[in-house]
């Protein structure tokens, strides 16, 4: 089993072109060449070309934080994976729970927004997860289920490093409050299952599922202990560059 873990900081709607180009500017300086897992930022929209010239030549990859799926055409405010190809992302986050909860993104819609990636050979990384209320009545694998058969399947997925997989309980995003390490790899090795029908065996074992929602340096080497969690999404905790480090320290299996 070969799977590098992969740490990525959603910077959601924060930091201005400076601040991103001083953050990328620490990062790359800390972080020096030798990086144990791979590193992903994910700025807003704004800051991707600026962050895409500081982090040239680096290992630390950039991620887009949302996209539209169509190739072009009359889309108001849209933006499509070509477009984010050209910037210089890798990968671009979608289906995350606010757009979810704040723009209606159905799991219809994170199908079509993964395919149009993969097709511009940019990795998408698949967020799902269950809410509160959904946990209390005892639906958290059904939710997660529906999420990731409707999110995934029909996927041209040649190769398992192209598809990531993030696992954030809505209750733990933003919170402070982070699901245990035993109640996320539950709930992951449960997606990893689910892989294993959509895609093949193989593939599952090699696919990467990683884990969201109050992730931060003192909890991070306890989640990555977990077989399934191979690596972390990250918010509040990304958008400093210490904080961020250190995860990425801790990081290592
Ligand atoms: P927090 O780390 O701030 O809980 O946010 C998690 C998240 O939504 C990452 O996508």
């Amino acid at each position: 089993m070969s799977r590098t873990p992969l740490i990525v900081g959603n910077w959601k709607m924060h930091k201005t072109i400076p601040e991103t180009v001083d953050f990328c500017l620490r990062l790359k300086e800390e972080l020096g060449a030798a990086v144990g897992p791979r590193v992903a930022v994910a700025p807003p929209f704004t800051s991707l070309l600026a962050a895409a010239q500081v982090l040239k030549g680096t290992s630390i990859s950039l991620s887009a934080q949302d996209v539209f799926w169509a190739e072009g055409g009359a889309y108001t405010g849209e933006i499509s994976a070509k477009m984010l190809a050209e910037v210089g992302c890798r990968f671009t986050i979608v289906g995350h729970s606010e757009r979810r909860q704040y723009f209606h993104e159905t799991d219809e819609a994170v199908n079509k927004k993964a395919a149009a990636l993969i097709k511009e050979k940019l990795i998408p990384i698949v967020c799902l997860g269950e809410t509160l209320a959904q946990r209390q009545e005892g639906a958290a694998f059904a939710v997660v289920e529906k999420q990731t058969r409707g999110g995934l399947e029909g996927l041209a997925v040649k190769d398992p490093e192209n598809l990531v997989i993030a696992y954030e309980p809505v209750w733990a995003i933003g919170t402070g409050q982070t699901a245990t390490p035993e109640q996320a790899q539950e709930i992951q090795v449960f997606i990893r299952k689910l892989l294993e029908k959509i895609f093949s065996s193989p593939m599952a074992r090699e696919m990467r599922i990683i884990y969201g929602g109050s992730v931060k340096p003192e909890n991070i080497s306890e989640l990555m202990a977990m077989a399934d969690i191979d690596g972390a999404l990250v918010g509040g905790a990304s958008l400093q560059a210490d904080s961020f480090r250190q995860i990425i320290h801790g990081a290592i299996k």
